[in-house]
């Protein structure tokens, strides 16, 4: 099997309820974690790359790992642009063979969100690729803003509707309470599922997408604080409330933090532990390993998707 679009493994997620990990890759080592990880729990897996990863890695080189991994590892892969911020990265990906992409014009108001949303879907369905976008913001706890701002920055279930209407795209990405990195609240963790409550009776077919979902693991924080980190009072989502939101109709789930924090502190680990070792073969599997680790008790404890590779 080849890459395949979202398409399939949504329409299953929708049906069964459970969630599909989308995870950001950046070299070899992650891509190989997560997919090991995914093809042992038979779970089919978005992988994504943002601008950064791009600009990093190269497109190019991106798509061919990935190929690769789909040699090694018989379950639906997905690859996915994340966040696209203009028309020409989303068609730079779509010509490269991604099968999905993003296209983020969060930060437009509603009706530029829309336009440049649509010239991104008609172009990429021309191709057979499939589009999310988002509507609402994600405010980081460093946005200090009042709960009148607050609430306006949250998706707004009407607006969703109508958006997903005239943009004809494939999946929605909605801002419920969710943010970007390892600092996301600084009280106790809340999502606002009353507003994804609504969201879904607006839109029972369209799957709904959460970013800025990482857990932010404390042991792996502490893993990286141990060995010379310092992210001090790091907090994402809980596991629980991520195994809700799955229940409760979100189909994709973005995990970029979680593993940056496994990379780097089994590096650290390693450094710590190994200083006459300088062959990178001997830091950068264990690390691969956390990574693997991280995405297996994702897909299996959380998300909810092992054993459903099959997707017809
Ligand atoms: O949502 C953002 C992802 O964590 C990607 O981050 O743009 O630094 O690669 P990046
Ligand atoms: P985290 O920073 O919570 O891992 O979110 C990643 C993300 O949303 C990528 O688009
Ligand atoms: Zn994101």
């Amino acid at each position: 099997m080849g890459l395949v679009t979202t398409k399939e493994m949504f329409k299953k997620s929708m049906e069964q309820k459970f969630a599909i990990g989308a995870f950001n890759v950046n070299n070899m080592e992650i891509i190989q974690g997560i997919t090991r990880a995914a093809a042992k729990q038979n779970s089919p897996v978005i992988l994504q790359a943002s601008s950064g990863a791009i600009k990093y890695a190269g497109a190019g080189y991106l798509r061919r790992m990935v190929e690769a991994a789909l040699e090694e590892n018989d379950i639906p892969i997905a690859l996915h642009l994340d966040h696209g911020a203009d028309f020409e990265i989303c068609k730079q990906c779509i010509d490269n063979g991604f099968t999905s992409v993003m296209i983020d014009g969060s930060k437009y108001d509603f009706e530029e969100n829309i336009a440049l949303t649509k010239r991104v879907v008609d172009y990429a369905h021309s191709k057979g690729v499939v589009v999310e976008a988002e509507l609402g913001k994600l405010a980081g706890i460093e946005d200090d803003v009042n709960v009148a701002a607050e609430d306006a920055m949250y998706t707004d279930p009407k607006q969703a509707k109508e958006f997903v209407q005239r943009t004809g795209c494939d999946s929605l990405a909605i801002a419920i309470g969710t943010s970007h990195g390892a600092y996301k609240f600084k009280g106790e963790a809340k999502l606002r599922f009353d507003i994804l409550a609504k969201i879904k009776e607006e839109l029972p077919n369209t799957p709904i997408v959460l970013h800025g979902a990482s857990t932010v693991i404390p042991e792996l924080v502490e893993i990286c604080n141990k060995y010379g980190a310092d992210i001090p009072g790091a907090k994402g989502v809980p596991d629980e409330i991520l195994n809700q939101a799955s229940k409760l109709g979100v189909s994709k789930i973005n995990v970029d933090t979680d593993l940056r924090l496994a990379m780097t502190g089994y590096i650290r680990k390693s450094f710590a532990e190994n200083p006459s070792n300088f062959d990178p073969r001997k830091y950068l599997e264990p690390a691969r390993t956390a990574i693997e680790d991280t995405v297996e008790h994702k897909i299996r404890d959380v998300f909810g998707s092992s054993g459903k590779a099959s997707i017809c």
